[in-house]
């Protein structure tokens, strides 16, 4: 398999040539029928890269498409409510709720995020009476959630099993022993709205490096902006949205119940085009909450704890943030101190004076 660091393409973005990685294509269909070869190269893609395109362009994944094209209605007319109607629903707990533009850090020092986001959890739409904002709970939106949602848990759960047996672990040591469906999760479905900006001159900037605190993400993106770093290389580099598939990407969780030799993905989001409005989802598939797992301190922390402690460190000032270990919002993956961000720093632009004030945790799950 070749490596993705063989740099074949380069985009120019904000004056510089930016590489665009190239990604191993995983067949869902092959994964559904436990295929040896393929299982072999997704174990691989895990264990060299953290991350791969997954081709939905066939008998058994176009419904997930169609259900993502659903959802995408449903996104635009819930981001197009006015704030106030957001906020309303506000941030129930970490895996829920929305949160509006400026939450968390952006790309730049000094910047804060520029993406909302409404999170449903897989737990709250199985609830007979779920909590879902307002403007996108009529029986039609409900179906389109829950579709979305089982849609990607069946994605997901297909590779942990693919992944599990082309890592050799039998009986209960399998991968999906440690993510059954009727245990709780902080699994959920996020759906992002980055609004336009200039790196030069705005405040609220694309989405911080970091990797994902889940098992597996299954994202669904059709513009550009994802950039991710692959092991060993000194850069960021764009990801090519590709029609008909899902980015797929190792997280935390996976890393460590690997054994910590899978590759948890470093990646970010930054405005490719300034003046669009991006639109992308990512389904995280979470461990039980009580699964153990031993992260890269050496610390034994369960599911939970990990995931609220991460949640904390993304909702943190810079200030606070520079006070965790970097291997709370890398998963313990090692990145080179050369990297070259190519990106001006925002003028004018006090990290505290641009953190939105108006996201508020109305309850935090803490502990398993
Ligand atoms: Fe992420």
């Amino acid at each position: 398999m070749a490596p993705t660091t063989e740099i074949s393409q380069r985009v120019e973005w904000n004056g510089r040539q930016i590489p665009v990685y190239p990604m191993q294509t995983i067949d869902f269909s092959a994964v559904l029928s436990q295929e040896p070869a393929e299982l072999e190269k997704l174990l691989q893609c895990c264990q060299k890269e953290g991350f791969f395109y997954l081709d939905l362009n066939n008998v058994d994944g176009r419904r997930f498409l169609d259900d993502h094209q659903e959802l995408l209605k449903t996104m635009h007319r819930f981001f197009e409510a006015p704030l106030k109607v957001k906020n309303e629903y506000g941030l129930i707990s970490p895996h829920l709720g929305y949160e509006p533009v400026g939450s968390r850090n952006g790309v730049l020092e000094d910047t804060r995020d520029g993406y909302e986001m409404i999170k449903v959890s897989r737990d709250e739409i199985q609830r007979e009476s779920p909590h879902i904002p307002r403007n996108i709970k009529n029986s039609a939106d409900l179906k389109v959630l829950e579709n979305a949602i089982s849609g990607s848990n069946i994605m997901s759960k297909a590779i942990l099993a693919a992944l599990s047996t082309a890592f050799g672990l039998t009986g209960s040591a399998r991968f999906e022993n440690l993510h059954r469906n009727h245990r709780p999760s902080t699994s959920t479905l996020a759906m992002m709205h980055y609004i336009p900006s200039n790196p030069a001159k705005d405040g609220n900037f694309g989405h911080q490096k970091h990797t994902d605190i889940s098992s597996l993400t299954v994202l669904f993106t059709e513009q550009w902006g994802l950039q991710i770093r692959p092991p060993g290389t000194k850069e960021f580099g764009f990801v090519e949205p590709k029609k008909g598939h899902a980015i797929i990407n190792v997280g935390d969780s996976l890393r460590f119940a690997s054994g910590h030799t899978f590759q948890s993905c470093i990646h970010r989001v930054v405005p490719y085009d300034y003046s669009e409005h991006r639109y992308s989802v990512a389904y995280f598939l979470r461990a039980e909450d009580d699964t153990m797992f031993q992260d890269s301190e050496g610390r034994y922390v369960t599911s939970r704890e990990w995931h609220d402690e991460k949640f904390l460190a993304f909702l943190a000032s810079p200030m606070d943030q520079a006070k965790f270990p970097s291997s709370l919002l890398l998963g313990g993956m090692q990145e080179d101190e050369t990297d070259v961000y190519g990106l001006p720093k925002a003028q004018s632009v006090a990290a505290d004076t641009a953190r939105n004030p108006a996201v508020e945790i109305t309850a935090v799950e803490v502990g398993a």
